[in-house]
Parts: structure tokens; sequence; C-alpha cells
């Protein structure tokens, strides 16, 4: 609350306006993200599932092969609506598996966990709640290998520098040879990727808006719905998406501490970016980061890839040229 409050405060007062999208998940905003990824025109998660069900075997079977024992720790997990499929696609290849889910939202673990546990009821599972940021460093491990997962193309929400800085955060819990398991939309058709963040009901508008009611529930703000629309825009060029919220006339909002923010006429709020990936942009990733790419699953498409790391102990090495992630792309 306190620092959801001091976030608010600094992005409303900055120029141009900024909110995280950190805080788009409160109980609402877990309900409507649900929502989004049922949505036809949202094609990631569906492109993911694809992956998921024909691939995680394989992927299983290359890491069994190298750690018997297997911690498996997900971050920003979600409700495991897909993961709960992988978990059950490992679990043979493993003598012990363990799965460990991070989420911010407390309300979304419990989801989570109903949704892994349904599925292989004799997983070792925990979650902890909380920032994965502060919350991953504290891990503890035994002598099982590890392998992160970052998957729903959350790493597009970090641009290039965050990326690589992100990658060496999670190599700071990595020992020689475990593994980090990354999902990245790739670069496709401007309308489709335009398309999966302006979607025909409204979900993905009521989902960025949901920050403004969260801010109104949390902070005793006085935003009117109606004054303010969701506007998101793709650059073909860069292969960015950025969110924003719009404000659709002058006006003044308050916060219950007193705090006044004042927008101009079609002044924006700028609340995510979603990078689609090109294939230098993955290259440079890995070896600025020091990971190996150890192997790349793709859906059928091509539009989607799982990227399975290494740590490695030699410096700059980007691929086999069989595991290249762009041998085979257009
Ligand atoms: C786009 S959702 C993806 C969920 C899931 N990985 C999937 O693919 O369906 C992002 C998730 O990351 C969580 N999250 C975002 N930032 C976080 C942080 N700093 N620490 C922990 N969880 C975070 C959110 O609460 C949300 O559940």
């Amino acid at each position: 609350m306190e620092e959801f409050l001091v976030h608010v405060k600094r992005g409303l007062s900055q120029n141009p306006k900024k909110l995280s999208s950190r805080y788009f998940y409160d109980t609402q905003g877990d309900a409507l993200y649900q929502q989004i990824m049922q949505l036809k025109e949202y094609y990631l998660p569906a492109c993911e599932m694809q992956i998921i069900k024909s691939r995680s075997s394989e992927i299983a079977r290359r890491i069994a092969a190298i750690h018997p024992h297997l911690q498996v720790i997900e971050l920003g997990a979600g409700d495991g609506s897909k993961t709960r499929y992988m978990m059950y696609h490992f679990h043979p290849f493993f003598d012990q598996l363990e799965y460990i889910a991070m989420d911010i939202s407390a309300n979304v673990l419990e989801i989570n966990r109903k949704e892994i546990l349904e599925q292989t009821p004799e997983l070792n599972y925990q979650n902890v709640a909380g920032n994965y940021f502060e919350t991953y460093p504290k891990l503890k491990r035994g002598d099982a290998g590890r392998l992160v997962l970052f998957l729903g193309a959350n790493i597009g929400n970090y641009l290039k520098q965050d990326a690589i800085d992100f990658f060496d955060f999670i190599k700071s819990g990595l020992q020689i040879n475990d593994y980090l398991l990354v999902a990245f939309d790739l670069v496709k058709h401007p309308r489709k990727i335009l398309k999966a963040y302006d979607d025909s009901k409204g979900a993905t508008k009521a989902f960025n808006l949901n920050l403004l009611e969260r801010i109104n529930r949390e902070l005793g703000g006085n935003f009117k719905l109606d004054d303010f629309d969701h506007f998101p825009f793709y650059n073909p060029q860069n292969g960015i998406t950025t969110s924003n919220i719009i404000s659709l006339k002058e006006q003044e909002v308050k916060l219950s501490d007193g705090s006044v923010f004042h927008f101009d006429a079609y002044e924006a709020i700028h609340t995510e970016v979603s990078k689609k990936f090109f294939r230098q942009d993955i290259e440079d990733i890995a070896s600025k980061s020091n990971y190996l790419m150890d192997e790349t699953y793709y859906d059928e498409k091509k539009e989607y890839a799982f990227v399975l790391f290494k740590h490695e102990a030699q410096k700059n090495i980007i691929a086999n040229p069989s595991a290249n992630v762009f041998q085979s792309l257009p």
C-alpha cells in the first residue's frame, strides 16, 4: 500500500506520466487477465500451450540427463493454467521434482496451487508470494539442479538493457549447468500484434483502466473512468508495443492523502511495454549476459519461441549452430 502510493505519486508527477505494469495484478486485475487469456485475438497463450503440450517431454529429457533432481522456479507464475501441463509432462523424467511458483499476487497463487496439484498431485509444490526481486534471492536449494521459468512472454515487459540486467539477476541464483527457459513472442504481422492489445470485447481496455480503479479503491483516488481511454501502439521498426491510458479532457485527479495531479486533454499515462523479438534481440541478450542458447522450441507458425538457456562457464557463447533460435526463421 505504502509502496503503491509512493509509486503512483512519483509516476503521475513526471512528464510523460508513467505507472508500472506490476500494479495491474490485484484480485480484479488477475480476473481480467484470465479473461484476456481466453480471447482469440490474444494469441499468446495458445502459442505457448502448443509448445508446452508438444515439447515439454523433450525439454524434460534434456534437463534430466544432467539433473535427475530438479527444482523448478517460476517467476511471475500467474494462475498455472499452462504450467500445469508442463509439470505433468516433466514429472516422470525426474527422481525428485520440486516446483516453486513465485508471484506478487497471493490471490493468483492460490489458483496456481489448485491448478498444478489437480493435474499432478504427487508434485512437491511450494509457492512464495511477493516481489520476485526480493523473494528469488532468498530461495534455498539442496543438491538439486535448477530450472527457472519465465513464461507468458513476460520478458517483453523489459527493454534491451533491462532484459540483460534481468538475465543477470536470474543468473545470481543459478550454478553452472543450471537452466533458464524463457518464452519470447517473436515479430509477426503488425496488425495481429496490435489486435492482441486492442481486442474487440474491450478486455484489454478494462485491464488497463483497472489500474485507475485500483488507485480509487486503495488510495482514495477520484478517477472517473469514462474520462479516460486505452490506447495501444505498435512500432514495427523496433518491435515494441506500448500501452497508454489517455485523459480525454483537461482535468485534475486527487488522492485521499491530498495530492492532486493535473492532466492536459489527451495527455497519456504510459503503463506497459510488450516487446516482440527480432533474432538479433535474443542473440544480444544471451551473449551480453553470458548464457548458452542451448535449444529452441517453436510453435507451428514460428511466431513464438521457448529458448532454453544454460549457465555455462564459457563466455559469449551464442549457440551450437543447430540450436540457434533463428536458424529456421524466415
Ligand atoms: C502477464 S502475467 C503472466 C502469468 C503467467 N506467467 C502466464 O504466462 O500466464 C504476469 C504475472 O507476473 C506477476 N508479476 C509481475 N511483476 C512481478 C514481480 N515484480 N514480482 C512477482 N510477480 C510479478 C503478476 O502478478 C502476474 O501474475
